[in-house]
């Protein structure tokens, strides 16, 4: 442990405070760096710079360790449920028994949509990417739920917070029914969060929708491990875009159009679509030096993280849930035996061992996914849905830091200096 770090810069030493977290790296507080050097400092990717402070999430990423509010993904995803997890990353503590029925039913009570942004949807080809038609309804919530957009009003903050994590099942199987022509299946609220986002998907006006509950607690496991993330890119944009005062659902389509990028949560639907690719176990060793290869743009996909250099703790749960999910519907799937054995290759490569890749959460959600019958494309609408209530719980988190400020990084320009302008006839 220290207290200072001390920077030698033009002849001078400055001392700058160690600041010290609950558990985890101290962290060098620069605040005053450039005030003090005028100098700036250069950390592309936030490689090393902590832009918050929060009591949420915490992440050993050399011990595969992910803890929410103090608790253990694996507990979690073993004990709890979706809904009592997105009220102790919202609240900071698991609920009562009292605390969680008035919860849920507080969440039951905001899944309709406004009748009007049904017909949203209808503006959009049928052939949009689902995650396209989400960046465009999510965003557009703003225009029908300003009676819940001053920031400023804790109460407003609260209400448009149970809207987004309740509509957002809502939103995403209207934008799967649209894709499919299907007619849109409104919420139940006899159901649970999840078992409910399983009939809107999956259910048919004309039909009685009976949940499998097996299905219902393997999708509400894989909600568990998507719920929060700490400061990871759709984070960070969601903290961003909230740190200028932008209205909450404005701020989550900015984190939604982050998501999809296949190096984050795009990377459930890249996954699924290598292992079919690669089809069988004999053409694992030609991807494996495909991705070994600098010149060959391709990385095995679920493999890797910024934080993670150990086995990331959410996939061996998603393992364990393929590997039950199987067994209970007596269903089998060959790619699920490709992404087994390209583990075991992985892990057993010098390249992998040596720059410390392993499977992340995307690795094996995508077979779980299809197994209980989404479209890849559908894959990472899933994971925004889960993630909405940890973008939720941070960006309270921020509104509520009397620290907060507009997030506004430096840059080491390397344009032209100051030039005359030459009119166009001149050029
Ligand atoms: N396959 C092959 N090589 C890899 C891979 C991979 N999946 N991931 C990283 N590397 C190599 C990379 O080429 C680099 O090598 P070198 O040091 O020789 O240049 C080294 O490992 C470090 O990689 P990096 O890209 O500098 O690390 P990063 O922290 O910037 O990127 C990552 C992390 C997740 C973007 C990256 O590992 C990756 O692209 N993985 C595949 C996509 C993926 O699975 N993403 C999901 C992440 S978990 C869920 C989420 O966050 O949404």
């Amino acid at each position: 442990m220290v207290d200072q770090v001390t920077f030698k810069a033009g002849g001078n030493d400055r001392a700058y405070n160690v600041l010290t977290g609950s558990v985890g790296p101290q962290v060098v507080d620069i605040r005053k760096f450039y005030a003090e050097t005028g100098m700036f400092t250069f950390d592309p990717g936030f490689t090393s710079t902590a832009s918050c402070e929060s009591a949420l999430t915490y992440i050993d990423g050399d011990e595969g360790v992910l803890l929410h509010r103090g608790y253990p993904i694996g507990e979690l995803a073993e004990h709890s449920s979706f809904m009592e997890v997105s009220y102790l990353l919202l609240n900071g503590e698991l609920p009562s028994g009292a605390e969680l029925d008035t919860f849920k039913s507080t969440i039951t009570r905001h899944t309709m949509l406004h009748e009007q942004l049904m017909t949203f949807y209808r503006g959009f080809r049928r052939d949009a990417h689902p995650m396209a038609i989400m960046c465009g309804v999510v965003g557009a919530l703003s225009a029908f739920y300003h009676d819940s957009t001053d920031i400023a009003d804790p109460t407003h903050r609260k209400i448009s917070s149970h809207r987004l994590i309740a509509k957002m099942p809502t939103i995403a199987a209207a934008a799967y029914k649209y894709s499919i022509g299907q007619p849109f299946v409104y919420p139940d609220n006899s159901l649970s969060y999840t078992g409910n986002f399983l009939r809107m998907t999956f259910g048919v006006p004309a039909e009685k929708y009976e949940v499998n509950p097996i299905v219902e607690k393997a999708l509400d496991r894989i909600f568990i491990l998507h719920a929060d993330h700490e400061q990871n890119a759709s984070t960070s944009t969601v903290r961003l875009a909230g740190s200028s005062g932008a209205n909450p659902f404005a701020c989550m389509a900015a984190g939604i159009a982050c998501l999809w990028g296949p190096a984050h949560g795009g990377a459930n639907e890249a996954a699924l679509n290598m292992l079919h690719e690669i089809g069988t176990p004999d053409r694992i060793p030609h991807y494996i030096e495909r991705a070994k290869d600098k010149n060959d743009p391709f990385r095995l996909m679920g493999f890797g993280h910024r934080v993670y250099k150990n086995y990331d703790p959410r996939a061996t749960v998603m393992q364990q849930t393929v590997r039950e999910l199987f067994k209970e519907l007596k269903v089998t799937d060959p790619v699920f035996e490709v992404a087994l054995q390209l583990e075991d290759m992985a892990l057993n490569d010098p390249y992998f061992i040596e720059k410390k890749l392993f499977p992340n959460v995307d690795f094996y959600s995508g077979v779980v996914l299809s197994a209980i019958g989404f479209p890849t494309t559908m894959f990472t609408v899933l994971f925004a849905l889960a993630r909405t209530v940890g973008w939720v719980a941070q960006w309270n988190e921020m509104i509520s830091d009397p620290n907060q400020k507009i997030g506004r990084p430096r840059q080491l320009y390397t344009g032209p200096t100051q030039r005359d302008y030459v009119t166009v006839g001149k050029r």
